[in-house]
């Protein structure tokens, strides 16, 4: 019999997930099903309770259960505790249910995948929500010179900038600051942005000065066409990457986290990206 797997979001017929990890199980040989599941709002731990119990071995936890799932978690992950949700579910053979975050790490890989260097850049991250915070461990862990956080309500960014203040890693200390989009200034090497305001066609006001020369603008969703915020930056000369190689990324980690096995990435992004 198969293992089972499965992601759960509300609504959830959107996602990519089980595409992606179907992919995945048939280039790896790897005997599993993978199912989406529109879990109900008020009961998420029932949802994943029931799951184990028809045999589910895994999930993926996507909108808006990801708090949810942290608080069904009977072991966290580090990352997983600093970032305050997960998007992964793992049932351990003790029966307890371990939790795991893999956006950030997704992100990381997917910027060195497209040969994006991290170590001693500046980055600026546009947002301060939940989707923001879990991405800054991994990219702090990268070894970036600075990161400053920029949201529209200023002090949530000053709020989530302090929690990941000082930021060591050997030697070398991270400067990790918050503000309003009023007090940007630039230029900075990486940008990312990870606020909602894309999926309304909407930009957060960015100054002109923003771009480094060779600066890389990143937005953590996709399209079939490019976002406002890359179409921004492209026409200001800068290199614009989407988040479709960071939902692949962060799926194939999700997947190592289950099977132990790694799959290779590049073809099922092609694949994925033929089908947008
Ligand atoms: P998510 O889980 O996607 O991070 P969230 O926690 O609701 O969702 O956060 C959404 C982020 O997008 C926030 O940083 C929000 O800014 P505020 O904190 O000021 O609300 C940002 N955002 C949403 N729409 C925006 C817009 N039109 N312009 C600028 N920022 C926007």
């Amino acid at each position: 019999m198969s293992d089972r797997y499965c992601v759960f979001g509300h609504p959830v017929g959107h996602s990519r997930s089980p595409r992606i990890h179907a992919l995945f199980a048939e280039q790896c040989g790897q005997a599993m099903t993978y199912e989406a599941i529109e879990a109900p709002r008020e009961d998420f731990a029932g949802a994943w309770h029931a799951f184990v119990a028809a045999g589910g071995c895994g999930a993926n936890v996507t909108v808006p259960f990801k708090e949810e799932g942290y608080r069904v978690a009977d072991v966290l992950s580090q990352r997983a505790r600093r970032a305050g949700a997960v998007n992964t579910l793992i049932h351990g053979r003790d029966g307890r249910t371990y939790a795991d975050t893999t956006d950030g790490v997704g992100l990381v890989r997917d910027l060195e995948a497209h040969g994006v260097t991290l170590d001693g850049a500046r980055i600026l991250v546009l947002g301060a929500g939940g989707a923001v915070r879990g991405v800054l461990d991994p990219l702090l862990a990268a070894g970036p010179q600075s990161l400053h956080i920029a949201n529209r309500t200023a002090e949530k960014a000053v709020s989530l900038a302090a929690d990941f203040h000082p930021q060591e890693r050997g030697q070398h200390q991270t400067r990790v600051t918050g503000s309003g989009y009023d007090a940007l200034e630039g230029p900075f090497d990486v940008v990312i942005n990870g606020t909602s305001a894309s999926l309304g066609g909407e930009l957060p006001p960015l100054p002109e000065t923003l771009l480094a020369a060779d600066g890389v603008a990143y937005d953590m969703m996709y399209a079939a066409d490019p976002t406002v915020f890359l179409q921004w930056a492209s026409a200001r000369g800068a290199r614009t990457i989407d988040g479709l190689g960071m939902l692949v990324e962060q799926a194939a980690e999700s997947f190592f986290l289950w099977r132990h096995v790694r799959p290779d990435t590049a073809p099922v992004r092609d694949t994925l990206r033929r089908e947008l």
